[in-house]
């Protein structure tokens, strides 16, 4: 089945220290390339409940309450882009499925992104093992309120999330 995501030809799928298969980087990659875009359906919250428990954790949220995920378990490989998160990420979004480069990334690097950037939900907490230096510990669907992320990633949010930002500080 030819996959519905696309990964640059420049990475590659392996064994991660924070989780599971990562993404990793087999060759030298400049900033705000494309690194990898999400395919898949675009479901509802209420049907991505639904899947998760055949599917596991294989979305990207594109909006207050709409996902981009498999929904079938043969298309589940093709549809995962192993973007682990990280406190200290090496990419982010451009638009809503596009995940570039935030800064040169060199070989041999895990591509990782923050889940601030994509998510806003009301999930419980994940306890982080990115491992990082400014490790956050615990991960919550709400830590793109948070100022300092606000401002670190700035131009690297989903395009819904910056465009919540937006509104919350035109209100203020
Ligand atoms: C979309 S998968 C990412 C790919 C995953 N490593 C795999 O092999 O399928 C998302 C899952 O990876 C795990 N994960 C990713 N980053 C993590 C982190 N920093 N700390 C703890 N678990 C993480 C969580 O279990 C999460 O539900
Ligand atoms: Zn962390």
């Amino acid at each position: 089945m030819h996959p519905l995501s696309f990964l640059s030809p420049k990475t590659t799928v392996t064994q991660s220290p924070i989780h599971g298969r990562g993404l990793f980087a087999n060759e030298d990659i400049a900033k705000d390339e494309i690194v990898a875009i999400k395919g898949g359906h675009t479901v509802t919250r209420e049907i991505l409940a639904e899947l998760r428990p055949a599917l596991g954790s294989a979305e990207i949220q594109i909006a207050g309450e709409l996902f981009i995920c498999p929904v079938h378990d043969e298309e589940r490989e093709g549809s995962m882009i192993f973007s682990n998160h990280s406190c200290e990420p090496t990419i982010g979004v451009c638009g809503q499925i596009v995940f570039v480069a935030m800064r040169t990334i060199r070989a041999g690097e895990e591509l990782t992104h923050d889940w601030a950037m994509t998510d806003d939900d009301d999930e419980e907490p994940m306890t982080c093992t990115c491992g990082s230096p400014s490790c956050r510990g615990v991960i919550s669907g709400k830590d793109w309120q948070r100022a300092d992320l606000q401002q670190r990633y700035a131009g690297y949010f989903s395009s819904y999330l910056a465009h919540k930002i937006q509104q919350v500080s035109n209100k203020e």
